[in-house]
């Protein structure tokens, strides 16, 4: 896979991986397909463990970029579709990985013709989270976390349905312009888990049926980012992991009033040290994903 750059291609996550001797595994992907996603049998995986845990390693993946402050890399997309109506999270195919006397289940699997893994989410702790255990029977469905003031007509823990989205092409909150779209908090993968919830910003924004296209102001939108955005967004929806890459703090797209102050009203800004995410500029980046405690 060609890894094209964005600002930081080839940083280090800022947590870098535990210290210990690490050993280095090929082994082979090619379990049934799960939950909808694309994939393909008999993928090369290379993965690493170490003293402290499995299943970690440099990973490339899709975010949406970081343009200002201190947060260093992407924030990673969640690959989504709609079923019956409501928005899911895409999971990998599992399958078992034989690492140097470890044995251990890894989902990983082609989406877009880009390699999508669990190890996108292994950071800020997330790498312990049972959400991100490959465990496929999760439920995937993302679920509302009350965030934005519609969201609270709905209780917490309701599945997002396309039609609570409705009015995305004109909505607004008085932050920023109107009509670039309509955002949600959801859960992921860890509904009613008290410890490491999986956060997830939701967006319905017309850019995403321009990107996808290479319309107007994505004309030189890569044509592997393109692609990738095809598979792993439905219907002008788009989501990513609500974990800044800075300090693990939630950030929020037109959450913050006083965003304006640093030109992020129609950004995703964190204000626990002012950075800010384009939702409009997916890139591909890489980093060290933390490997997950040995099972
Ligand atoms: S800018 Fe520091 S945690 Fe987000």
């Amino acid at each position: 896979m060609t890894q094209e750059s964005s600002p930081n291609h080839g940083q280090r996550d800022k947590y870098p991986a535990p210290s210990g001797r690490r050993r280095f595994v090929k082994g082979l992907v090619g379990a049934s397909a799960l939950s909808g996603v694309t994939t393909v049998g008999g993928l090369a995986v290379d993965a690493t463990t170490d003293q402290g845990g499995i299943g970690g390693g440099t990973v490339s993946y899709v975010g949406i970029r970081n343009i200002a402050g201190p947060a260093n890399r992407p924030m990673p997309i969640v690959p989504l579709e709609i079923s019956d109506g409501a928005l899911r999270g895409m999971w990998p195919s599992v399958s078992e990985v034989t690492a140097g006397g470890d044995t251990f289940r890894l989902a990983r699997g082609e989406l877009g013709g880009v390699t999508y893994s669990q190890q996108w989410f292994q950071y800020c702790g997330l790498e312990v989270a049972p959400g991100l255990e490959p465990d496929p029977e999760r439920d995937g469905f993302l679920r509302s976390k009350t965030t934005y003031d519609w969201q609270s007509e709905l209780p917490d823990g309701e599945k997002l349905r396309v039609e609570h989205f409705e009015n995305y092409e004109s909505w607004g909150n008085n932050i920023g312009s109107d009509g670039l779209g309509k955002p949600a908090v959801a859960t992921w993968r860890s509904q009613g888990e008290d410890v490491k919830e999986i956060q997830v910003q939701v967006l319905r924004t017309p850019a995403v049926s321009k990107m996808v296209a290479g319309e107007d102001e994505y004309a030189d939108l890569a044509g592997e980012i393109r692609d990738f955005l095809d598979a792993a967004t439905a219907e002008d929806f788009i989501a990513w992991v609500n974990r800044c890459t800075h300090l693990c703090c939630n950030p929020g797209y037109k959450k913050t009033p006083g965003s304006a102050k640093f030109e992020a009203a129609d950004k995703v800004y964190c204000n626990c040290h002012q950075s800010v995410y384009d939702p409009f500029s997916p890139a591909m980046a890489t980093f060290a994903s933390r490997p997950r405690p040995q099972e």
